[in-house]
C-alpha cells in the first residue's frame, strides 16, 4: 500500500537503542524506503536496529558519531555528505544526561559536552540536512526534546534541561524559518521513558516517584514516543508546525 512515506529516506540520531532505535523501526514499518541510522559508542545494538529496519522492509546504513563535542558533530555532518541531499525525514533524536552534575559540580568541559550533544548538534546536523529539503520544496523535522525543558529536570540535570529548552526554540525558530520552503519542523517532549537512559542514569525509587505522580499509571515506552514521531512526520499532521507534542502519561499538563 502507497503512502505518504513510500520511498522515503529517513535519518534518525541516535538509532542504536531506546526511542531512536524504536522510531527508526516504526518508520521503516510506515513504508520508508531507505533509514539512514546513526549511533556512538553501541555498534552492536546499532546492527541491531539494522537487522530490524531491513526486515520492515526498508534498506538500512549505519553512521557512527560521537556528538559530545563540536569536533565530532563536523566529522558526523563530513561523513554525511552526500547522503544528506536524499533525507526527507530528519530526527534528532541523540542525547544523554551524560552525567547528573548539580551547580557546583559541573566542570566547564562536562558543560561544553552536554550542550554540544544535546543541543549543538541539533543545530548543526539540520543545517546540513535542511537545504536540499528546500531546494525539493518538502521534508520533515523533528527533534527529541524533553519534559526537562519545561520543568528544570532532576536534580542534576539542569544543564540538559537548559540544551533540550534550546531544542524546543530551535523547533519554533525553524519552524518559521523553513515553513514557507515546505519543510515542517516540530518537537516531541518525552517525560520518563523506562528504559536504558534512565536504567543509568535514576534509581528505582526515582522512578516510582514519578509513577505516582502520572495519571495513566505507567511510565512511557520507547513506542509511545516513536509512535508521535512518526504521526509528526505523517500527513495528517501537515498542520503542526513549531509545536512541542508532550508524551508523559498526563505527568505533566499545560
Ligand atoms: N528516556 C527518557 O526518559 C527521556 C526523556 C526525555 C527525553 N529523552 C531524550 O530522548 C532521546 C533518546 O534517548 P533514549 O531515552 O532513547 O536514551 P538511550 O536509550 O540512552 O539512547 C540514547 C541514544 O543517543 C545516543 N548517544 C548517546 N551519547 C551520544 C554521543 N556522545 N554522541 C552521539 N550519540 C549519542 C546513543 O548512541 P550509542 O548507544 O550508540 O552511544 C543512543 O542511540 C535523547 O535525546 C534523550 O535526551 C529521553
Amino acid at each position: 500500500m502507497r503512502n505518504e512515506f513510500t520511498g522515503r529516506t529517513a535519518l534518525v540520531t541516535g538509532a542504536s537503542r531506546g526511542i531512536g532505535a524504536a522510531t527508526a523501526v516504526a518508520l521503516a514499518r510506515a513504508g520508508c524506503a531507505r533509514l539512514l541510522l546513526h549511533y556512538a559508542s553501541s555498534p552492536e545494538a546499532a546492527g541491531q536496529t539494522a537487522a530490524r529496519v531491513r526486515e520492515a522492509g526498508a534498506s538500512a546504513e549505519l553512521l557512527a558519531g560521537d556528538l559530545s563535542t563540536e569536533a565530532g558533530i563536523r566529522a558526523f555532518v563530513e561523513a554525511l555528505g552526500e547522503r544528506a541531499r536524499a533525507v526527507d525525514i530528519l530526527v534528532n533524536n541523540a542525547g544523554s544526561l551524560l552525567q547528573r552534575a548539580r551547580l557546583a559540580e559541573m566542570s566547564y568541559q562536562l558543560y561544553n559536552r552536554v550542550m554540544d550533544l544535546n543541543a549543538k548538534s541539533v543545530w548543526f546536523i539540520t543545517q546540513a540536512v535542511a537545504p536540499h529539503m528546500v531546494r525539493r520544496g518538502s521534508g520533515v523535522i523533528v527533534h527529541v526534546s524533553s519534559i526537562a525543558a519545561r520543568n528544570g529536570g532532576g536534580l542534576g540535570a539542569t544543564v540538559y534541561a537548559a540544551a533540550k529548552a534550546a531544542v524546543s526554540a530551535f523547533a519554533r525558530g525553524m519552524a518559521r524559518e523553513l515553513a514557507p520552503h515546505g519543510v515542517r519542523v516540530n518537537a516531541v517532549s518525552p517525560g520518563t521513558v523506562d528504559n536504558d537512559f534512565h536504567a543509568r542514569f535514576s534509581t528505582r525509587e526515582m522512578l516510582d516517584a514519578v509513577l505516582r505522580q502520572t495519571p495513566q499509571g505507567r511510565l512511557s515506552t520507547n513506542e509511545d514516543i516513536a509512535g508521535v514521531i512518526v504521526f509528526l512526520c505523517s500527513d495528517a499532521a501537515r498542520n503542526i508546525i513549531g509545536q512541542t507534542i508532550e508524551v508523559n502519561g498526563g505527568a505533566f499538563m499545560i
